[in-house]
């Protein structure tokens, strides 16, 4: 009885690392598969900018143009698009929307964020997919 113990348990040990390894493998694959993050210092920006609107939890409106939440799963053409629509909505002072550039004058970006906007959205590109 004691023989079939330490036969057994080495075969378990081997098998559930196994199935955590192939599992691992799996989503690798889906991550590689994603479209690049935002940069940190874009995400700085963002995050305190505009993500109050252009998130999951923003506006149903605000949202569906743009939603940081999904970035990784945009195509790399499709945020290049928005980043350049971004930085010459920034540009011309059209986003934030007016009514909260009066109401929260705090999250407008600066110019230096908006040059680090600019920059970032000149880097973008639509190669490797
Ligand atoms: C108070 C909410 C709010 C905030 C904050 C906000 N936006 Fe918007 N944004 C909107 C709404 C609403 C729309 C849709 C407007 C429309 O279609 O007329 C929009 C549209 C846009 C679009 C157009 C998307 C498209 O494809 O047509 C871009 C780009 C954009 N915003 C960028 C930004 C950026 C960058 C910031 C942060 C610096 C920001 N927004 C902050 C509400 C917001």
């Amino acid at each position: 009885m004691k023989k079939v113990t330490t036969s057994f348990l080495p075969d378990l040990l081997f098998l559930v690392p196994g199935l955590f390894l192939l599992n691992c493998s799996v989503t690798g694959q889906d991550i590689s598969r994603e479209s690049p993050a935002l940069p940190e210092n874009v995400n700085k920006i963002v995050t305190a900018s505009c993500m109050p609107c252009h998130s999951s939890n923003g506006g149903f409106l605000s949202r569906g143009k743009l939603n940081f939440t999904q970035w990784t799963q945009y195509s790399s053409e499709k945020q290049k698009a928005k980043a350049e629509k971004m930085y010459s909505l920034l540009k011309k002072g059209s986003m934030p929307p007016k009514s909260v550039r009066k109401t929260r004058p705090e999250i407008i970006p600066t110019e230096d964020q908006i040059d680090i906007i600019k920059k970032w959205a000149e880097s973008l590109t639509t190669e490797n997919k």
